[in-house]
């Protein structure tokens, strides 16, 4: 359902990004790692369309979208959870939740929805979502997400700074929406949390594909190696 062949993507002089090829079937979930500065965000904004200065060809349903605006994407059924959550701080959880609906498209992805996926958020609803915990913001933050009821889903390092219990609760949805025929891109630092959820894996490196396959297919060699830029020792 995505095709991605020969991205590139610059900022001014700095090339950040250097002919990823990048393929993701539908419902299926991929993680993508790689170590601080590797391309990972840049990949995912870039298929956002929250990269002016970039090449090559992203196909999503078939659809060259390289060339529309965010505004579009988003409305062909791509949403992106950004690095950060990137909540409306003065805005109650169900008013960030709501922004997610604004621009996407109507379906399944209600309130009521998001509540029954996240029974925590239920009671906090009319809360500022800076009275959340961490974990909490990050579920309202991928709840936001789905409310444009998107085919693809791009969640850029959930897991960063919250605990591995919280951690646990939130992968838990991923194979939820996966039998719900949602895809989803994980960008992930934790390599075991990648692997666990995962239906296949990409590795960045200085912008570049250092490695892909099915996890099981993967060495814990292979995986430092294509990482951390390291020989298997
Ligand atoms: N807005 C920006 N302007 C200039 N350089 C940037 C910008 N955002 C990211 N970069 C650079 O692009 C490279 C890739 O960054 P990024 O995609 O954020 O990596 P990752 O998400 O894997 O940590 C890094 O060298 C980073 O410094
Ligand atoms: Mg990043």
């Amino acid at each position: 359902m995505l095709q991605v062949r020969n991205l590139v993507a610059r900022y001014g002089d700095f090339q950040a990004l250097f002919g990823i090829d990048f393929d993701l079937k539908q419902s299926n979930i991929v993680a993508l790692i790689g170590a601080n500065g590797a391309g990972k965000s840049t990949f995912l904004k870039s298929i956002a369309g929250q990269i002016p200065n970039k090449g090559g060809q992203i196909r999503f349903n078939s659809e060259e979208i390289s060339h529309l605006s965010a505004d579009r994407i988003v409305r062909e059924g791509v949403s992106m959870v950004p690095e950060g959550r990137r909540l409306f701080r003065s805005l109650s959880v169900e008013e960030n939740l709501r922004v997610g609906s604004f621009a996407g498209r109507a379906g399944r992805w209600t309130l009521d929805a998001v509540y029954a996926l996240f029974p925590q958020l239920k009671d906090k609803r009319h809360v500022p979502a800076t009275a959340l915990s961490g974990g909490q913001q990050q579920m309202v933050a991928i709840g936001r997400g789905l409310m444009s009821n998107p085919d693809l889903l791009m969640c850029d390092e959930v897991s960063l700074g919250l605990s591995p219990a919280v951690i646990k609760d939130i992968y838990k949805v991923f194979p939820q929406l996966r039998a719900e025929r949602l895809s989803l891109i994980v960008v992930e630092q934790d390599i075991d949390a990648a692997l666990g959820v995962s239906d296949y894996v990409y590795c960045f490196m200085h912008g570049k594909v250092t490695l892909h396959g099915a996890p099981n297919e993967l060495t814990r060699e292979q995986i430092s190696a294509a990482y951390f830029g390291l020989e298997a020792a």
